[in-house]
């Protein structure tokens, strides 16, 4: 799955540097080419000789040659990449793609790449676990780039924790299976709903919901990944999405979220409901600030939103899938067996605020489908991006 494909390997000064070596050997061997791009702390590491010599290729650290002036263009390179690793990252390197600091010829690489990117981090186990760090891979993460977890271990300091560099044969099967994803939705249209709506109370105010859009959007990309065109209309969230096979529609009420996904939905071959859609709106909605002194006491006369996914499922045509989510605090499966019907679903993903790791905000869930031939089939608490591909994967049977 790796032959002919361009990596640009980056490394960073970690002592896990040295299983670059690896990295490169087991890449090149699977028929890949790779380019190394190396910070100036990489460098006291690992000499640039030996990874020169395992890719066959220069190594590039800065941004010209002093010796003869040839020009490193980071741009021809971000081009050229059909995937960029940055193996091991440090927290410095993450905090600096994170915030586009481009001071070394690396991250410049990283922020002209258009290229999927994958960070494996290597680090003490409390810089790994600092707010900071923490928050830098979030970032990175809501960027579309994909974090290879650190495993837990013995760490350089000799402390045992989470921070060692994954080994060089787990990152080079995950770039395998990234490259392997079958294009089974190839030609394929599909929409989704994402993220909370707000319903506008007044210029400052507004009902909303905890919904962070994660899980649409994972969605959004795996199905894109997998050769769908996606419309993705998004509530406000806090997200950004890269791969350019997903036309994405910000809304912000649910009047706008069901306006754009009426009219997306007669051309789609499919249906994802993910969003969190308030069932309310304001009557009124003040067109000025409402001032606590003219009002005391306040009653909100609150008037029910379009069920989009109930209105959707009204238009179905023979042969289009139509999927929604119920999260649920109490009788999860009666309650969603109850919308798959009302709403005329073709199946439903069931998570339940009671499981921990699941719903709202995390970055894990934990799900059941179930359909209309009545089947429920459970899974275990994953990963956002792993529930989507098992979402995807019921979808494209449905489609067979
Ligand atoms: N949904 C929708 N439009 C709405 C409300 C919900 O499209 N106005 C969709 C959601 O995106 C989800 C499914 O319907 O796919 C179930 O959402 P949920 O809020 O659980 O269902 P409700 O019918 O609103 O039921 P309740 O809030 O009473 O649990």
């Amino acid at each position: 799955m790796l032959k002919g494909k361009h990596i640009i390997l980056g490394i960073t000064g970690s002592i896990a540097a040295y299983k670059a070596a690896y990295l490169i050997r087991g890449l090149v061997k699977r028929g890949a080419e790779v380019q190394v791009v190396i910070t100036p702390a990489g460098k006291e590491f690992i000499t640039p000789l030996t990874l020169a010599t395992l890719s066959s290729h220069p190594v590039i650290s800065e941004f010209f040659s002093n010796r003869d002036g040839t020009w490193n263009s980071h741009v021809d390179l971000g081009l050229w990449a059909d995937a960029m690793l940055i193996a091991p990252a440090t927290a410095s390197t993450i905090g600096k793609m994170a915030n586009g600091i481009a001071d070394n010829m690396l991250v410049t690489t990283y922020l002209s790449c258009k290229a999927p990117v994958f960070v494996a981090p290597a680090m003490d186990l409390d810089m790994f676990a600092h707010p900071t760090t923490r928050r830098n891979l979030e970032r990175l993460r809501s960027f579309g780039n994909r974090i290879i977890e650190p495993a837990e271990g013995e760490l350089a300091s000799h402390l045992v924790g989470k921070g060692r560099m994954e080994e060089p044969d787990r990152i080079i099967e995950v770039l395998s299976d990234f490259f392997e994803t079958r294009k089974d939705l190839a030609g394929k249209k599909v929409l989704i709903t994402a993220g909370p709506t707000y319903e506008r109370l007044d210029p400052v105010r507004f009902i909303g919901n905890y919904s962070s859009g994660k899980m649409g959007f994972a969605l959004a990309e795996v199905c894109a990944e997998r050769g769908a065109e996606v419309t993705l209309v998004a509530g406000p969230v806090a997200l950004g999405i890269s791969n350019p096979a997903i036309r994405r529609i910000d809304v912000e009420s649910a009047e706008e979220m069901y306006q754009a996904a009426r009219e997306a939905f007669p051309g789609s071959d499919a249906a994802i409901l993910c969003a969190a859609v308030a069932d309310y709106r304001p009557e009124q909605v003040a067109e000025r600030k409402i001032k606590r002194e003219e009002k005391g006491e306040m009653t909100l006369r609150l008037v029910p939103n379009q069920d989009i996914a109930a209105s959707l499922g009204a238009m179905k045509r023979e042969g289009q899938i139509l999927v929604g989510f119920a999260l649920e605090t109490d009788d999860g499966v009666s309650h969603a067996e109850s919308k798959l019907r009302r709403k005329n679903l073709d199946f439903i993903v069931l998570n339940s605020l009671r499981d921990p790791g699941a719903g709202f905000r995390c970055d894990t869930n934990k799900i059941a489908i179930l359909d209309n031939a009545g089947t429920r089939t459970s899974f275990p608490l994953k990963s956002k991006r792993e529930v989507a591909s098992d979402i995807v994967d019921r979808l494209v049977t449905c489609l067979r």
